[in-house]
């Protein structure tokens, strides 16, 4: 396999990976900026490899098909992404790539509106009245929020024109997003409660549309500006996208009114640069500006690659930095004994967030930096929870800014730590280490975990310096007598605590996989293994070479994941685990099943249902594949109207030929 290949697929499915996390679970693992970076190297690969096939990568598809929570709803028309730019180059590229397409010489007009950082969605207006409101889902299909979106006050139930009647029918299409001030409330007010912190505005505000309860996306104060219309019925149609907003604005729908027309690339690139310096003081956070064609004739023209129009592209903004003073360093010991530096500074505003830590990764990079206590430095918050130092203002440093000194002893249990020469990192090496059995029963409980509610890090501090806990299987021994004594833990948080533990007997498999802790083993191969092995004990009795075997596990995976199985002490968890009741469930069926697999797909014609590209996602989500061409393997020739020459070739040959309706029934068959 070429190396371009590998590192296609490599990336296509750590897209995918980090799509579910974002999209289904509105719980990133990694800033927006890194997924853009993995992203835009798997656009360029795909560019220059145009020879490998791109029918299932994400590049060609617009977010994540819905997983179920919620019904599905259809879009009555396609709801698209945006192509990102990063640079003044990018954006003159674009609008050139327009002009191109314009049939004139003239700079084509585009209006600039802020890009708001919330949740897509697509509502539905019945002679006037509000139907339905989907999140975008895979851009075709999204999830039915309805009872959701009826909460958000600015949302209106009835459009009510100004001027003239509503349409039969329309789609209204904005973002739903939490104000900056509500963010931080909801936060504080999550972390009061033990629960985690979302990582940002957007999640906060997808996770509380994604309420199955709708008085909780009630209690969250979500608002929403809008700035499109889909399909419509019966009425005449915008010729501009000025018009589209003030349409919008017409019929009673917040539009933000940061929006201007812009006559030339240079005019949309002096609105960026004045939207960034507004940026901070926006009541609201917008992570770039998006730049529209304004004539919608010529968007027509311009049209759609796979995912997103030609006709708009959204420049990002780059991530937020501030100044401030580095007070302090403290050193965390992590699950794996880890000692990550924490830069403690004065507290300064970044993003409508207020930050007093970062991280500062590991002592390697704060000798590269040359970070001292009492230095200036600049500090990045980029869609994380955690924000880091970026690097030290030189210019002002104060003779007495003190080096920091490297760690020669854990700072909870005081062995001596070691440093591997393949690694950057200082280790506690002590198994036994109260920080590291407090961060391993933490991971153990989390949301991703076992999801054990009201074990908080205080209640978990406090049991472990009584002796009561010493690993994650003291959890479920843990009686109501044993807690209740504990400072500030009254009788009812603690019988929740008890009900909790017993409650959470019967995890599914690869949340009890994953919340083992073991090293490199996240949410993702846990999902993995347990498809591949189906149970506890068959995972225990796995050999090197079988893990090894496991398309997206690599050797140092392998290695850390054999270490763990086959240590005595992880053994006697395991079985001290089991023994106190707790039973992971296996997947009742093996989901991830492919009912299509070893099928080939051929497509002709046009399909009237459906985008050739999104059929050939469908049949290979179900592990089919496709090609562009007949041959004796094929297994299915489709066909839509205006079929050519592969239907001759295909009755040549034989094979069978289908149609569109046979498709989509075959389809619908195996996705339930
Ligand atoms: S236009 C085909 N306008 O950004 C046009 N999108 O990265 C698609 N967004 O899915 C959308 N503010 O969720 C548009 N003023 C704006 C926007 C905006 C935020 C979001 C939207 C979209 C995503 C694309």
């Amino acid at each position: 396999m070429s190396d371009a290949l590998r590192r296609i697929q490599d990336l296509r499915s750590l897209i995918d990976h980090h799509n579910k996390l974002y999209h289904g679970l509105d719980s990133p693992e990694i800033t927006d900026a890194q997924y853009d970076e993995l992203f835009r190297e798997l656009i360029l690969l795909e560019e220059a490899h145009p020879e490998i096939s791109r029918a299932n990568s994400p590049t060609q598809r617009v977010g994540q098909t819905p997983q179920g929570r919620f019904a599905s709803l259809a879009h009555p028309s396609p709801m698209f992404s945006l192509a990102n730019a990063f640079s003044d180059a990018e954006v003159s590229a674009f609008a050139e790539k327009c002009k191109k397409n314009s049939d004139s010489d003239e700079d084509v007009p585009f209006v600039i509106e802020p890009k708001i950082d919330g949740v897509a969605v697509n509502l539905t207006y019945r002679n006037g009245v509000l139907e339905k409101g989907a999140t975008r889902g895979d851009g075709v299909v999204g999830e039915d929020v309805t009872a959701n979106i009826k909460t958000i006050t600015s949302i209106p139930q009835s459009i009510i024109p100004q001027i003239g009647t509503p349409p039969d029918f329309c789609e209204i299409r904005g973002e739903v997003y939490l104000d900056k001030n509500a963010f931080v409330e909801l936060n504080n007010t999550r972390e009061e409660n033990g629960e985690a912190p979302f990582a940002n505005p957007r999640n906060a505000a997808a996770g509380s549309l994604r309420q199955l309860d709708p008085d909780i996306t009630a209690s969250r104060t979500l608002k929403a500006f809008f700035y499109a219309i889909g399909k419509v019925e019966n009425t005449d149609k915008p010729k501009t996208q000025m018009e589209v907003l003030q349409r919008l604005h017409n019929w009673g729908f917040p539009v933000n009114e940061r929006f201007a027309l812009a006559n030339s690339v240079d005019e949309c690139l002096q609105h960026y640069y004045q939207l960034l310096r507004e940026r901070d003081g926006l009541p609201f956070e917008i992570d770039g500006m998006v730049i529209k064609v304004n004539d919608i004739a010529l968007q027509l023209e311009l049209g759609e690659v796979s995912r997103s129009p030609r006709w708009a592209i959204a420049y990002k903004f780059p991530a937020e930095q501030k100044q401030t003073t580095l007070q302090n360093i403290i050193v965390q010991v992590g699950r794996t004994g880890v000692l990550t530096p924490v830069a403690l500074l004065s507290p300064v505003e970044i993003g409508g967030v207020v930050v007093s830590r970062a991280t500062l990764h590991n002592f390697d990079e704060i000798e590269k930096k040359d970070i001292r206590l009492g230095d200036c430095v600049i500090i990045q918050r980029a869609g994380d929870v955690i924000p880091a130092v970026v690097e030290v203002v030189l210019a002002s440093r104060s003779g007495n800014a003190e080096k920091i000194p490297l760690p020669t002893h854990c700072p909870v249990c005081g062995t001596e730590v070691l440093k591997l020469a393949q690694e950057v990192a200082y280790r506690c090496p002590n198994e036994r280490c109260p920080a590291r059995i407090k961060e391993r029963i933490l991971h153990f409980v989390s949301r991703k975990g076992m999801d054990i509610d009201g074990v908080g890090e205080e209640v978990v501090e406090k049991l472990i310096s009584r002796g009561l806990l010493t690993d994650v299987a003291d959890l479920f021994a843990l009686r109501v007598d044993d807690l209740a004594p504990l400072e500030r833990i009254a009788q009812k948080s603690a019988g929740n605590i008890v009900a909790a533990t017993a409650a959470a007997k019967n995890p599914p498999l690869e949340k009890f996989i994953f919340a083992l802790g073991i090293r490199h083993i996240g949410e993702y191969t846990a999902r993995l293994l347990t498809h591949t092995f189906n149970s506890m004990p068959k995972l225990m009795a796995a050999e090197k070479e079988e893990l090894e075997a496991i398309h997206g596990i690599g050797k140092e995976m392998a290695q850390s994941l054999y270490d763990f199985l086959r240590s005595d002490d992880n053994k006697l968890l395991v079985a001290k685990l089991l023994a106190q009741g707790v039973n992971p469930l296996a997947p009742a069926k093996d989901v991830r099943k492919k009912p299509l697999q070893g099928m080939l797909f051929v497509f002709t014609g046009k399909l009237a249902k459906m985008e050739r590209e999104e059929a050939k996602r469908l049949v290979t989500e179900l592990g089919a594949r496709t090609s562009e061409s007949i041959s004796a393997k094929t297994t299915y020739l489709v066909t839509g109207s205006n079929s050519g020459s592969k239907l001759d070739k295909a009755r040549l040959l034989n094979i069978k030929v289908i149609s569109e309706d046979d498709f989509l029934n075959m389809i619908a068959e195996h996705e339930q």
